[in-house]
């Protein structure tokens, strides 16, 4: 086991765990001491087929080294399945890694309500499943650990993947809110961003990126946030080639225009560039600390009703 940190007695489930980040994210978890639920449907980057190879190919590397797993091959759109394979072969369950995914680039204008449906119903609504199934024994044992996966590309966009940004855009609100309803049970939630070379990224990469991005540099990451020491919940980390850091939303002072004033679209343009200025950014965490700035402008009335002349917005410049 890893120096002082421990799985011992925990029992894990890895989504997607036959390939790629899964598969690594599985081995970190047994050698760590955790008995590990591997769940792989066994398809293509694309989601085709199916096959109990992938997750059996990993439950024997596991039993090789001397740890213990049991494999599972239903699809994440079954959450209840692979959760109930938890609770039969080890009898608990107290770390859920959302990982499993499929890719169906299309630009927006070629993707199909299957492609659209499909990506969503693995990631988000597959992330959904398995979680609300997990959830009601993390709350009964007060003690859970999950990492959802997200990407740069939910974080940001990208073109082609309009489909997988929105779904994996939708594992980080998903992970924020848990981790607000978790906190207090002692239920942390965090969420990854990684870059690794496997299958779904080896079409676009050259070998050497690939190479410099193993997954082995993610998965440890994985184990620390899954464990008793993880000091994080509601974080969201970009990780890749053994670099990692937390990313978090920053805002503006932003500018309070009065309320006893008109406000129109040439007033904001005239304050365009106080609006937009990150100079002194804040970074709210939560919802009731981003509505504090709205609030504070419920005051916000000036000395006469009409802006003084010199000050006159001035007109949109286009
Ligand atoms: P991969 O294609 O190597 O492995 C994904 C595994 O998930 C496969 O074994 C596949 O059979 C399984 N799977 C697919 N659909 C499933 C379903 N419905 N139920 C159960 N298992 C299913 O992919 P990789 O690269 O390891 O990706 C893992 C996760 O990391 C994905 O969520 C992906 O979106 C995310 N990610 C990966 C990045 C990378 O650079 N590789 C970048 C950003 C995010």
């Amino acid at each position: 086991a890893a120096a002082g940190i421990t799985l011992q007695g925990k029992v894990a489930l890895v989504t997607g765990a036959g390939a790629g980040l899964g598969r690594a994210h599985a081995l970190t978890l047994a050698k760590m001491g955790a008995k590990v639920v591997v769940n792989d449907l066994g398809v293509s980057h694309t989601g085709q087929g199916t096959s109990s190879r992938a997750a059996d190919a990993v439950v024997a590397e596991i039993k090789a080294m001397g740890g213990e797993a049991v494999a599972n091959y239903d699809s994440v759109e079954h959450g209840d399945k692979l959760v109930a394979t938890a609770l039969q072969a080890f009898g608990g369950i107290h770390i859920v890694v959302n990982n499993a995914g499929i890719l169906r680039d299309k630009s927006f204008a070629r993707m199909s309500d299957a492609d659209w449906d499909l990506v969503y119903n693995i990631h988000l609504r597959g992330t959904y499943k398995v979680l609300k199934a997990a959830w009601p024994h993390m709350l009964k044992q007060q003690y859970g650990r999950i990492i959802n996966t997200t990407s740069a590309v939910g974080i940001y966009g990208n073109f082609g993947q309009a489909n997988y940004a929105a779904a994996k855009a939708g594992i980080i609100a998903l992970s924020n809110s848990l981790a607000q309803e978790g906190g207090r049970k002692n239920i942390l939630v965090n969420t990854i961003a990684p870059n690794a070379g496997t299958r779904m990224t080896a079409t676009i990469m050259p070998p050497d990126m690939v190479e410099a991005l193993k997954p082995e540099y993610i998965s440890p990451l994985v184990g620390f946030l899954a464990s008793e020491k993880c000091p994080a919940t509601g974080q969201l980390f970009e990780v890749g080639s053994g670099w990692m850091a937390p990313v978090r939303w920053q805002r503006t002072q932003g500018v309070g225009f009065p309320i006893n004033r008109a406000l129109t679209p040439e007033a904001i343009a005239a304050r365009w560039s106080d609006v937009t200025n990150f100079g002194r950014a804040t970074f709210p965490t939560n919802a009731q600390e981003s509505f504090g700035a709205v609030q504070a402008n419920f005051d916000n009335k000036a000395s006469s009703p009409s802006p003084p002349s010199s000050s006159d917005p001035e007109p949109v410049r286009l």
